[in-house]
């Protein structure tokens, strides 16, 4: 590029940084900032044509207009970018005795029944019987009474009960509190790997980048205690196809479990199961909140 035009362009990006080195609030300042520098930077680079460009809002238009209360496609866009994982690793990077945390994805729904536990969240629907317990402690070891272990998962053909057209459809969800010794325990049915969705702008981009867009098969889980940080995780199957190429690259190998095949379980509480079914034992380590932890003196 011949350098008055490439003066011209670094020119026009210090014009536009320079509007915004007056932002009252230092964190929008440096963000925005951080924005703009990239944003330029990656268009000097890929240099677009304009139908390019408009190709490019276009597809964030339509991203926008496929999000409702059921369908989050921006969530979509940025799992499969990993950047979920990356803002992930940044807030929960390793260290710790805690369990280690992966994304929300776009299935969560807050509130779900409480149930008591024993219960199974399954409600009928086919598939191989599961039984998941464990308990849910401290990063002192100390078990956690009265956490909420929140739980969702697809069914044996790989959806969601968001998925389906019904819009009061609800399975595969529900809250648990733990007992006195911070156990839970739940019936529900082996998830299975499965597709995100692939019908808008996100599914298009993995076309178009030669990726497959499916997700090894998993529990998820989001537990909350009293004066604990939220836990947000999944457990996954082991031995499952996609573990080495989730396409959003959330697996980490301290989440995955054996979904053991048993004929008889005795359970931490209660009576023995005595029928063939499927079993995971998984304890939770949930990290003291930022706000608990006590200042030097
Ligand atoms: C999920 O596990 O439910 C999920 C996560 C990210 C994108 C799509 C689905
Ligand atoms: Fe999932």
């Amino acid at each position: 590029m011949n350098p008055t035009a490439q003066n011209d362009e670094e020119k026009l990006t210090r014009a536009v940084l320079a509007r915004i080195v007056e932002a009252p609030d230092p964190r929008v300042r440096e963000t925005l900032q951080a924005l703009v520098r990239h944003l330029h930077a990656f268009v000097r680079e890929v240099r677009p044509t304009e139908a390019e460009w408009m190709t490019a809002i276009d597809f964030l238009t339509r991203t926008g207009q496929m999000c409702d209360e059921r369908r989050q496609e921006f969530i979509l866009l940025s799992d499969t970018l990993g950047v979920s994982m990356l803002v992930d690793q940044i807030n929960h990077g390793r260290g710790g005795a805690s369990t280690e945390t992966t994304v929300l994805g776009p299935f969560y729904v807050a509130n779900p029944p409480l149930c008591a536990n024993g219960d199974d969240i399954a409600r009928g629907l086919p598939g191989d019987a599961l039984f998941v317990e464990g308990h849910v402690r401290d990063s002192g070891g100390a078990p956690l009474a009265d956490a909420i272990v929140d739980v969702w998962q697809s069914d044996d053909q790989g959806r969601y009960d968001l998925q389906f057209d019904d819009p009061d459809a609800l399975f595969l969800r529900g809250r648990f509190r733990t007992d006195g010794e911070g156990r839970y325990a739940f019936w529900t049915i082996m998830p299975r790997s499965y597709p995100i969705p692939t019908d808008g702008p996100a599914g298009a981009l993995l076309g178009a980048a030669g990726r497959h867009p499916f997700r090894p098969a998993h529990v998820h889980f989001r537990i909350e205690a009293a004066g604990c940080e939220p836990l947000v995780t999944h457990v996954f199957v082991a031995g499952d196809d996609y573990l080495g190429s989730d396409v959003v690259f959330g697996v980490k190998e301290s989440l995955i479990a054996e979904f053991e095949r048993r004929e008889r379980t005795q359970p931490l509480a209660g009576a023995a199961i005595d029928r063939p079914h499927r079993y995971l034992r998984y304890d939770f380590t949930l990290a003291a909140a930022k706000d608990s932890v006590e200042a030097p003196a």
